[in-house]
């Protein structure tokens, strides 16, 4: 079947191209990480991509320490007086879904995605450093009664923070590309979850 054969060699030509193109800068951040396991790293370091993500204006609008939910980059609050209400939900005139849908309504400029409603008050963020949110979020007490490995789960799955990745017209996604935000927390994860220590605060 020399057809056959000379289809075989021009897909390794082909491969052997993308390689060059695509491969050499994937295999160059391996090598990269593998360096960053052998030399010392500053505690914290690990944790930082994580934070910055979870302080973006689309995560954090949802996880306010008081009982109301933010809008915008600006993070200004919520129009009609919108509040958690007694289960997160809102009040019943006010309730989450009487506007937010299971997806974005882009005509009508509201943001949706299944079972929109404000993260409880436990699992409010606003002012912690990294360290404290680095405790809040692995202790069980206030994140749901979560393991790590829930946790990774949530992040990677749950739809209301895959919305942060697709917020509907009018508002930007979170900066980090989703895969390496849950990479990032994959490596903190191997590290054991280490807690940053106090005074920092990472943003993008
Ligand atoms: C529409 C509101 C909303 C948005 C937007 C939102 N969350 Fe949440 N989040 C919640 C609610 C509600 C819970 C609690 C769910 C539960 O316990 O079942 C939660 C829980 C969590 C938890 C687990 C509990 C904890 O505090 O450790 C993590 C982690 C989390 N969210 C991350 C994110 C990230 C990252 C984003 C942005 C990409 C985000 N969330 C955006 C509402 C939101
Ligand atoms: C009366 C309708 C209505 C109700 C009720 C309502 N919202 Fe909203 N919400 C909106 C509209 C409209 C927007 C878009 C506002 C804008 O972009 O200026 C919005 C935006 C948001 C945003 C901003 C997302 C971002 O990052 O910019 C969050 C978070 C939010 N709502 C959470 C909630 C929660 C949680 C509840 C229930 C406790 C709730 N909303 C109840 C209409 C409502």
């Amino acid at each position: 079947m020399p057809h056959l054969r000379l289809f075989a060699a021009s897909a390794l030509v082909l491969a052997a191209a993308l390689c060059v193109t695509v491969g050499c800068r994937s295999s160059g951040s391996r090598s990269s990480s593998a360096r960053a396991s052998t030399t010392p790293v500053p505690p914290g370091a690990a944790f930082a991509p994580i934070a910055r993500v979870l302080r973006h204006p689309r995560c954090l609008n949802c996880h306010p320490s008081g009982d109301r939910p933010h809008v915008g980059d600006d993070r200004r609050r919520h129009a009609m007086n919108v509040q958690r209400g007694p289960d997160d939900h809102g009040y019943p005139a006010m309730h989450c879904a009487t506007c937010h849908r299971p997806a974005n309504q882009d005509a009508a400029l509201v943001p949706g995605a299944p079972h929109w409603h404000l993260a409880p008050r436990s699992m409010g963020w606003e002012g912690l450093d990294d360290h404290d949110l680095a405790r809040t979020l692995k202790d069980r007490s206030m994140n749901g009664d979560r393991s790590l490995a829930a946790l990774r789960e949530h992040i990677a799955e749950d739809p209301l923070v895959l919305w942060g990745w697709d917020p509907g017209v009018g508002r930007e996604a979170v900066p980090t590309p989703h895969a390496e935000f849950v990479d990032a927390f994959d490596a903190w994860i191997d590290a054991g979850a280490p807690t940053p220590p106090a005074g920092t605060t990472s943003t993008f």
